[in-house]
């Protein structure tokens, strides 16, 4: 085997430069952190999970990302006190300093667990959440510099450090901006089944007959999609739009009574909808099923 890379034709050149540098960008470091979490390996991949937040039914990232804004919005108000008069209010450079730096350790894992989202992504939010996660990674630099000129002095009091901190204000505000446009308007790791409807009564969807055993099948219930599988006498059913980005579970592949998403890998068991693998973080809503008159008939279930 050759050391040489074959060269490049000029098809491949033109194609390269036609890429969107943004995308020339995310798809090595989405592969990049797909394999630092672990996104490959194989079940239940916890450390991924772990970051994405399916063991606590939310996504962790913005749980984690009010805290580093709270301190640094907080640290903002001290320096204006001191600002105003450093003399009587060196308490409140002090009290910056300490916010600053507790800021900066949380938005760490504000910066991992982001990752571990973005890496799943694609299209314009994968573009924005580029932005967005560059943004952020320069704020906790731009205020480890101000902690850094701050613990200098030895009181906290720093007017470079201050000022950095107002940049930073600046440029979170730009950046959180930019979250919320992911989640708000393109839909980033909303619960792509919380408006599916529910019907009012159990309605036939296929014949018992034509239901094979063992393979995941599409049906419609109430407008809604829905997948089904027979396990021996049992019947389960799910909704068949994954949670996370609305994958299609019922072109995911079946083992042990847990379907696999085609799209991301989140796993989730037939029988009662729940996730048990990221990046999904809620389950999947469930449906009674009952035979009547040789039909299958779904209705979802309560509190799903
Ligand atoms: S759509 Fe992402 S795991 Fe299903």
């Amino acid at each position: 085997m050759s050391d040489h890379p074959e060269p490049a034709s000029p098809d491949s050149t033109k194609a390269a430069a036609r890429t969107p540098l943004a995308d020339r960008i995310s798809e090595p470091l989405q592969r990049f952190i797909g394999v630092l979490i672990g996104s490959n390996h194989r079940p239940p991949r916890w450390f991924k999970s772990l970051l994405n937040g399916t063991w606590l039914g939310h996504p962790l990232h913005p749980v984690i990302t009010d805290i580093p804004i709270g301190a640094w919005t907080l640290a903002a108000l001290f320096d204006i006190i001191w600002l105003v008069s450093p003399t009587s209010n060196a308490w409140a450079a002090r009290g910056a300093e300490v916010l600053v730096i507790a800021g900066v350790v949380v938005s760490l894992g504000a910066i991992v667990t982001g990752s571990a989202d973005w890496s799943d992504t694609y299209g314009r939010e994968r573009t924005i959440g580029l932005l967005h996660g560059a943004l952020m990674i320069l704020v906790a630099i731009v205020y480890a510099v101000s902690f850094g000129l701050r613990y200098t002095v030895g009181s906290g009091e720093s007017v470079v450090g201050a000022v950095l901190g107002f940049v930073g204000v600046a440029v979170w505000g730009v950046a959180a901006f930019l979250g919320g446009e992911m989640v708000f308007t393109l839909g980033t790791n909303v619960n792509h089944t919380a408006w599916e409807a529910a019907g009012e009564d159990f309605e036939p969807v296929i014949a018992l007959n034509d239901l094979p055993e063992n393979r995941l099948t599409r049906v419609v219930a109430a407008g809604v999609p829905v997948v089904l599988v027979r396990l021996g006498d049992k019947i389960a059913a799910i909704s068949a739009t994954c949670p996370h980005a609305g994958g299609p579970l019922d072109e995911g592949s079946l083992e042990d009574g847990v379907v696999t998403c085609p799209w991301h890998s989140s796993r989730f068991r037939m029988r009662d909808g729940r996730v048990l693998t990221g990046p999904a973080t809620t389950n999947a809503p469930r449906y009674n099923v009952r035979i009547r008159d040789g039909q299958v008939e779904v209705l979802r279930a309560q509190g799903h």
